[in-house]
């Protein structure tokens, strides 16, 4: 199949309506990542997606509207506090997890009894949810288990021959995917941390983080978004994620540059570097780092990185997701390295 890549213009938007009518795939910007949008009260058009990615299909998709009344026939029930959360949050990088109403195709959310929703604020998904008429169903566009997309490259690097077109809207803004929850009557439970971060939901409600952000679950243990017990994010470097001060973390590196050694560092790290650094973004610059993050896992790839040095990120706003997704590329393996250069470098 060809691959064809088009601005999300006018016409590049009508013809993703007519193949997305058809039940076809199309790659699309949103705010976070790239997706790869089918209609999701198609059951066939939702199997598509699962086979273009390699996705397990016990890995629930998640659906994207464009008003909140198309929620009506989404969700069977819904709380109060999640129209309160829509209110505060949509158009924008949350998603919500509801009861899912006997609309949506067993295909969609991979068998579970629940639906995960939210409405994008890229303008070019709004529109293309409003003139398809369609709720879109949409993982994001990458491959199974490799960095998620954040430029229209990224995409057709992973899908090409895979799909019939991909729209670019440009680089994504946030880079990281939304945040998914679970709403109860008082308060609602993080089960992926994301663009919508943990301190802006607090205000709303009570905040819950779950187990399975910030620690690889235990054998048996069950996965409450299943998409976060899969090997994730992985480039074929080896991530590995250094916990000191900057010059421990400099030190550290050099004392181990070599061939296929890199670093993903601010523009402050990097000067401090002998290897080559990957633009990401310095301590305090969350927002950056989160932006930048699946590009330099891609380019390290690209760069034939064999091992690549990554300082923890900390744990604030969106630095919260940007951890969770280093957790995950890293298998969890994290580097205490001791204050102050001296002792680091033996
Ligand atoms: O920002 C995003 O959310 C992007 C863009 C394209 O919107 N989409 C995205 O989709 O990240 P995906 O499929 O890569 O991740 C969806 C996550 C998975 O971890 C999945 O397990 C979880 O949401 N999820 C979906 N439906 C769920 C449900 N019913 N219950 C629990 N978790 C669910
Ligand atoms: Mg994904």
């Amino acid at each position: 199949m060809e691959t064809k890549l088009l601005p999300a213009d006018d016409a590049g938007i009508a013809l993703a309506c007519t193949l997305l009518r058809r039940g076809e795939l199309v790659g699309i910007p949103t705010e976070t990542v790239y997706g790869l949008a089918a209609n999701a009260l198609d059951p066939e058009a939702a199997a598509r997606i699962y086979a273009a990615k390699g996705r397990p299909s016990d890995n629930p998709l998640i659906v994207h509207i464009a008003e909140l009344s198309a929620l009506d026939q989404l969700a069977a029930e819904r709380p109060p506090l999640a129209d309160k959360l829509a209110a505060a949050f949509w158009p924008g990088p949350l998603t919500m997890i509801f009861k899912k109403s006997e609309n949506v195709p067993d295909a969609t959310t991979g068998g579970l009894n629940t639906v995960a929703v939210r409405m994008p604020a890229h303008p070019a998904a709004l529109r293309l949810i409003r003139e398809s008429g369609l709720p879109l169903a949409a993982p994001s566009a990458n491959l199974s288990g490799r960095p998620s997309p954040t430029r229209a490259a990224h995409v057709l690097h992973d899908m090409d021959g895979r799909i019939p077109l991909i729209l670019d809207g440009g680089d994504c803004t946030v880079g990281v995917e939304s945040t998914v929850i679970s709403v109860g009557e008082n308060g609602v439970r993080l089960l992926r941390p994301g663009g919508i971060t943990v301190e802006a939901l607090s205000r709303h409600c009570r905040v819950t983080v779950d187990d399975g952000v910030l620690h690889q679950l235990k054998e048996g243990q069950k996965a409450l978004s299943p998409g976060m017990k899969y090997k994730h994010y992985a480039p074929a470097a080896r991530v590995i994620l250094l916990d000191g001060d900057e010059a421990a973390f400099a030190a550290y590196v050099n004392a181990h540059a070599g061939d296929g050694v890199f670093a993903m560092a601010g523009q402050k790290e990097a000067a401090a570097l002998r290897v080559p650094a990957l633009p990401f973004g310095d301590e305090g610059e969350e927002a950056a780092q989160a932006q930048r993050l699946f590009d330099c896992l891609r380019e390290c790839d690209e760069q034939g990185a064999r091992t690549v040095y990554v300082r923890l990120p900390r744990r604030e706003g969106v630095g919260l997701a940007v951890l969770n997704r280093l957790l995950r590329a890293a298998a969890f393996q994290v580097v205490p390295l001791k204050e102050g250069s001296d002792e680091a470098e033996r």
